[in-house]
């Protein structure tokens, strides 16, 4: 403790000193009987106490009042109420007659108020006579009020009011309550005020002696010359002293990983490409030999946009639409159902990324090809810890004369290798689009999770669009990739703006 205390500076022990005295204070308390100069050095040194624990700030909001609009103008008239019934009373100087309200001269603005008000502080009584006119008294109270000068509470803080602002607590309430119902009559403002207490730690340090004596805490060459140093007592280095820690700027974790991911594929030979979130169904699925009653055209599955778009031409849509029907020349029977055109023209939200490697090899169909695409994409799906109705797809193929299905898992091995996941596996899945077809599964909270498909392109698929070659082609999570990576058991958690989290990841 005792070297604690020694490596406190000046300005902190005078603090120290200030609050043993006061046990609870307010900067400007410390300011003035501190023997502080400025602010900055105040609440300099109470910060560098706050963060070695000693102290602790304890923040309020005080609401401060003031005269509004109406309130000068009563200052200087007096309130409505009082102005009438002082009227009324040097008007009709016997104050019991009973007044025929529409008699009464005042100014119109006023009178509705001006009743209003007198009637709830009981200075007048109305009712209405035999014949049905409004009638006026006024009562003792308000005699009182004005022959004798008798202020009310509301008066009474309306005028302490107009000499200066004042907090909350320094005012009648009763006074300040009946200020409040009326409009633009005062206004406040409100301000953090903010008082420094010790903690529990800093309790401890008062068992020691604190005395504020000269000491030097820099040394400059004057002080080294001048031989000063000598008998100089210096202020104690607190290697302990905590550091304020600084975050640099970085990309978000999600963006990182497809950088990192991109760059893996153009690594290995890779052509990256992209189309449109907007597609027909006809890219999406149709040309992928998705049956047209498939599920995954649900309106339940898949978002539409109320809107349709052109087919390619003529030739390449005819060849789609005998596949489907009856296989075409790719020695399939196809779905042996009529193939409709309008259900093709249909405008969605992609499904998938499968969409932007289809249409790549519609426009490019000469061997090789090894392109990849990184892009979200949309289904109707739940939200829930491990689903999102918007993610992105790591989607990818390739072409060759050998390619084979043992290529497929050799690079689909090397990706997750790259990436770092070795505990992968893979299961015979089924796709309309594929064949042989595989799902890659991780395990993650004791089950197998599902991270994306891939297979080879059927000749359903290859032969209408004039491919010569087998394709290789996959089409994988990312989010749920992330959510292993960063270890968070909620794939929403990386959509969330947790500025904390985001700040501690690495680099
Ligand atoms: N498109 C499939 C999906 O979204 C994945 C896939 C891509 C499967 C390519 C086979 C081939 O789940």
């Amino acid at each position: 403790m005792k070297e604690v205390i020694d490596s406190l500076s000046h300005n902190e022990k005078k603090i120290l000193l200030v609050l043993k005295e006061l046990k609870l204070a307010t900067p400007q308390e410390i300011l003035k009987t501190g023997g502080f100069t400025t602010m900055d050095e105040v609440m300099g040194a109470c910060s560098w106490l706050k963060a070695k624990g000693f102290v602790e700030f304890k923040e309020e909001i005080k609401e401060y009042y003031s005269l509004d609009k109406e309130g000068e103008e009563y200052i200087k008239n007096g309130l409505p109420e009082r102005t009438f019934v002082s009227t009324i009373i040097h008007t009709y100087p016997d104050v019991t007659t009973v007044l025929k309200f529409d008699d009464i001269r005042f100014d119109p603005d006023k009178k509705g108020i001006a009743i209003k008000w007198a009637k709830e502080k009981n200075w007048i009584e109305m009712k209405k006579n035999e014949n049905g006119v409004v009638v006026l008294t006024l009562t003792s109270v308000a005699v009182n009020a004005i022959k004798n000068e008798i202020k009310g509470e509301d008066e009474k803080v309306l005028r302490e009011l107009s000499v200066e602002e004042l907090p909350e607590e320094a005012l009648d309430a009763k006074g300040l309550a009946m200020l409040k119902k009326r409009q633009n009559v005062i206004k406040y403002r409100e301000q953090v005020e903010r008082t420094i207490y010790f903690t529990e730690q800093g309790q401890k340090l008062l068992e020691h002696d604190i005395t504020v004596k000269d000491e030097i805490s820099e040394i400059t060459h004057e002080t080294i010359r001048s031989g000063k140093w000598k008998d100089a007592e210096f202020r104690k280095y607190d290697i302990n002293a905590p550091i304020s820690v600084s975050y640099s700027g970085k990309f978000h974790p999600l963006k990182q990983m497809i950088h990192n991911i991109r760059q893996i594929f153009l690594e290995m030979g890779f052509k990256e490409v992209e189309y449109d979130y907007v597609v027909s169904c006809f890219w999406d699925m149709d040309v992928l030999f998705i049956p047209q009653d498939h599920p995954a055209r649900d309106m339940q599955d898949t978002f539409y946009v109320e809107d349709s778009l052109p087919l390619p031409n003529k030739a390449l849509v005819q060849r789609i639409a005998n596949a489907h029907e009856n296989g075409g020349n790719t020695g399939s029977k196809g779905w042996g159902q009529k193939w409709n055109s309008e259900e093709a023209r249909k405008a969605i939200l992609r499904t998938h990324t499968t969409v932007n490697t289809i249409r790549y090899l519609a426009e490019n169909p000469v061997s090789p090809v090894r392109i990849f695409s990184i892009g979200r994409v949309f289904r109707r799906e739940a939200i829930d810890s491990t689903h999102l109705p918007e993610f992105y797809q790591i989607e990818g193929i390739i072409m060759e004369e050998h390619a084979n299905f043992n290529m497929l898992v050799g690079i689909l091995k090397e990706f997750y290798k790259r990436i770092g996941f070795e505990n992968v596996r893979f299961r015979p899945g089924y796709f309309p689009y594929t064949e042989p077809s595989l799902e890659v599964e991780v395990y993650f909270n004791g089950k197998w999770m599902e991270l994306g498909g891939a297979g080879m392109f059927r000749p359903e698929v290859t032969l209408p669009l004039g491919l010569k070659h087998r394709v290789l082609a996959w089409g994988l999570g990312l989010e749920r990739l992330a959510m292993l990576k960063f270890g968070l058991n909620d794939i929403r958690d990386l959509y969330i703006s947790d500025i904390d989290w985001l700040r501690k990841r690495a680099i």
